[in-house]
C-alpha cells in the first residue's frame, strides 16, 4: 500500500516566476494533530508554497503526496478533495456578498439551500462565534466590502475554521488580529488539533505566536529547506533567524544603526519644520512632543477614529486636534499630507499599493502628492534606488509591477515612501504587518531616526511587543473604542498593555 505517513508531503518542489527561481527542490511535511510554523524571510517563497499546496497556482517540479490519497498527478485544484482550506495573506473574499454569504459560499455540499431561509446566517454566525462572538451577532447581514481589513480578516479566518478541512494553511493569519482574537483563534486551533487532528500550517513573522501555538517548524531559505520539521522547543529565536539567512537578531539591531541610511536630506521635498500636536477628546488631553514615538493600542475601532482625524481620511468627530497651539482639521487626506502628515494605511491592497504603476511611481506616490517640487523622472528613479537599498526591498527592477513582489516586500514600499520627506507627523497603522524579523528592527531604527529628527509618529499596532520597543508614548483604548489611559516610558509593558486595552486574562 502506498500510504505516507504525513497528512501532506511536499518534495522536491520547483517554482520560477520567470528569471526569479523561487523554489529550488523543496521539501516540507505535515502531520495530522500539529501546528507547524513555516519560517523564512520576506520574499523567500513561503506563499508561493501555500498557494502550490491549495493549488491555486501550478508548480514546475516536485510532488505533493496527502494522505488521503487523493493527489491529483499535476497537483492543480486538489483543495477540495484533499481537505484543505487556505487563508491567504491577501484576503480572497467576494465583496459584493454579505458575511453570511461569504461564509457559507464554499460549503457546496449542502447546496443553493443554504442561501434559502437562515441557514447561512447561521452557519455564520456558528463559525465566527469561535473567534469573536459579539462580532458574530452584529455582521452576518453586512457587505464584505463594508468591512474593516481586521474585520474582513475575522471573516476568512472563520469561513476557513467552518470548513471542515484536515489541512490548514494560514498564511499571517494574526497580522491584523487583537491580543484577544489572536488568544481565541489559538485555543480554536488548539482544540481541533487535539480533538479532530487537524494539521495547521502556521505561516507568522512573529516569533511570540510561532511560540505559542507551534509545536515544529520547517525553515525555508533560497529556496530549499534549510531546517526540516525542527521542534521549537529545541530551538532558539537566533538560531531560527540564523537558519532565515538573516543576520542574528542582536547584530541586526546593532548593525542597523550604522548601516547606510537614505540621504533624507537630499530630495529637495521635506515638509517644514517639527511642531507639537496636541490630541483631546473626552478624559483625554495629550501633548505630543515633536519627536515623541506615541503608540495607539487596542482594538481597531478606537485607534482608528484617531488616525482617521489626524490624516483627513474621515471628519475628526469627537477629536480635536492642535499643531503648535492652532486647530487643524483636514477635509481629505492629500490636504493633511500637504500640510505634513504622512499616513501609511493597514490596508495595503486596497489602501496603499498602486497595483497597475510600477515600484518606482508606488515609492515616489507620497512625494508627488506633497507636491513641493517638480517631479523629475531620474531623480524619482534615483531616489526609488536609495529607498530599494534602504529598506534592503529584493525587487529586480524599478519599473517591476508591485504584484511581483512578496507582501512583506511590497509593505516596505508604503513606508518607503515618507522616508525623504520628513514628514511633521507620520501616522503608521500596523506597519510592520508581514514583515520580518530583521526587517522589523531595519524599520525600528529608521523610525527612531525620523522621530530624532523631529518627525511625531503615531504608530498603531496590534503586536504588543512592538509598542514595548518602538514607544515613548503609548494611549491605550478599549475594546469599546474609547481611550482609556496614557502610559509613559517603564509603564509601557506588556501586562499593562493588556489590562489597559481590557484584553487581561
Ligand atoms: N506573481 C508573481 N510574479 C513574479 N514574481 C513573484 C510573484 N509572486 C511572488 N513572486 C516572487 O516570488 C518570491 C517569493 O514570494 P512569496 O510571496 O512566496 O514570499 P513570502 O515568503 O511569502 O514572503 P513574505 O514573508 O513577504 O510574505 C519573491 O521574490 C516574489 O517577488
Ligand atoms: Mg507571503
Amino acid at each position: 500500500m502506498n500510504k505516507v505517513p504525513y497528512l501532506m508531503s511536499a518534495r522536491g518542489i520547483v517554482k520560477s516566476y520567470g528569471p526569479t527561481s523561487v523554489l529550488k527542490g523543496f521539501d516540507l511535511s505535515i502531520a495530522a494533530g500539529e501546528v507547524h510554523a513555516f519560517l523564512g524571510g520576506n520574499g523567500a517563497g513561503k506563499s508561493t508554497l501555500i498557494k502550490i499546496i491549495s493549488g491555486q497556482i501550478d508548480r514546475d517540479g516536485g510532488s505533493l503526496e496527502f494522505a488521503q490519497n487523493r493527489a491529483s498527478p499535476d497537483g492543480v485544484n486538489t483543495s477540495d478533495e484533499n481537505g484543505i482550506a487556505v487563508v491567504n495573506q491577501e484576503l480572497a473574499l467576494l465583496p459584493h456578498l454579505t458575511v453570511a454569504e461569504n461564509i457559507a459560499l464554499p460549503r457546496r455540499h449542502r447546496g443553493w439551500s443554504v442561501f434559502n431561509g437562515g441557514d447561512a446566517r447561521r452557519i455564520a454566525v456558528d463559525a465566527l462565534s469561535l473567534i469573536d462572538p459579539t462580532f458574530a451577532q452584529v455582521s452576518v447581514d453586512r457587505l464584505v466590502a463594508d468591512l474593516s481589513l481586521h474585520e474582513r480578516q475575522l471573516v476568512e479566518i472563520a469561513r476557513a475554521l467552518d470548513s471542515g478541512a484536515s489541512l490548514l494553511l494560514l498564511d499571517e493569519p494574526t497580522a491584523n488580529l487583537t491580543a484577544g482574537e489572536t488568544e481565541r483563534l489559538f485555543a480554536v486551533l488548539r482544540r481541533l488539533t487535539a480533538d479532530k487532528g487537524l494539521a495547521v500550517l502556521f505561516v507568522s513573522h512573529r516569533m511570540r505566536e510561532i511560540r505559542q501555538i507551534a509545536d515544529v517548524c520547517t525553515i525555508i531559505r533560497n529556496g530549499q529547506t534549510a531546517v526540516d520539521r525542527v521542534a521549537l522547543k529545541s530551538i532558539t529565536d537566533a538560531e531560527i533567524v540564523e537558519q532565515m539567512g538573516q543576520a542574528a537578531l542582536g547584530t541586526a539591531q546593532a548593525s542597523s544603526r550604522t548601516q547606510r541610511r537614505p540621504r533624507t536630506e537630499s530630495n529637495g521635498n521635506e515638509i517644514g519644520k517639527p511642531n507639537a500636536l496636541r490630541v483631546q477628546t473626552d478624559g483625554i488631553d495629550l501633548d505630543i512632543p515633536a519627536g515623541t514615538i506615541l503608540g495607539l493600542a487596542g482594538p481597531p475601532v478606537g485607534p482608528e477614529t484617531l488616525m482617521n482625524a489626524l490624516t483627513g481620511v474621515s471628519s475628526a468627530g469627537r477629536w480635536s486636534i492642535a499643531r503648535n497651539g492652532v486647530a487643524v482639521t483636514y477635509q481629505r487626506p492629500a490636504s493633511a499630507a500637504r500640510d505634513g502628515v504622512g499616513f501609511v494605511s493597514g490596508d495595503r491592497s486596497n489602501k496603499g499599493i498602486l497595483a497597475n504603476l510600477p515600484i518606482v511611481d508606488n515609492l515616489a506616490a507620497s512625494a508627488r502628492i506633497v507636491g513641493r517640487k517638480r517631479a523629475v523622472r531620474s531623480d524619482e528613479m534615483t531616489d526609488g534606488r536609495d529607498l530599494l537599498d534602504a529598506l534592503s526591498i529584493r525587487a529586480s527592477s524599478l519599473w517591476d509591477l508591485p504584484a511581483s513582489l512578496s507582501g512583506g516586500t511590497q509593505q516596505k514600499l508604503l513606508i518607503a515612501r515618507w522616508l525623504k520627506l520628513k514628514p511633521k507627523v507620520l501616522v503608521l497603522e500596523e506597519p510592520t504587518r508581514g514583515v520580518d524579523i530583521r526587517t522589523k528592527q531595519e524599520i525600528y531604527t529608521l523610525i527612531r531616526e525620523m522621530a530624532a529628527q523631529g518627525s511625531t509618529i503615531v504608530w498603531w499596532s496590534t503586536e504588543y511587543v512592538e509598542l514595548v520597543e518602538l514607544c515613548d508614548t503609548v494611549l491605550a483604548f478599549d475594546p469599546d473604542g474609547h481611550p482609556t489611559s496614557v502610559l509613559k516610558h517603564d509603564q509601557i509593558n506588556e501586562a499593562e498593555l493588556a489590562h489597559a486595552t481590557g484584553m487581561a486574562a
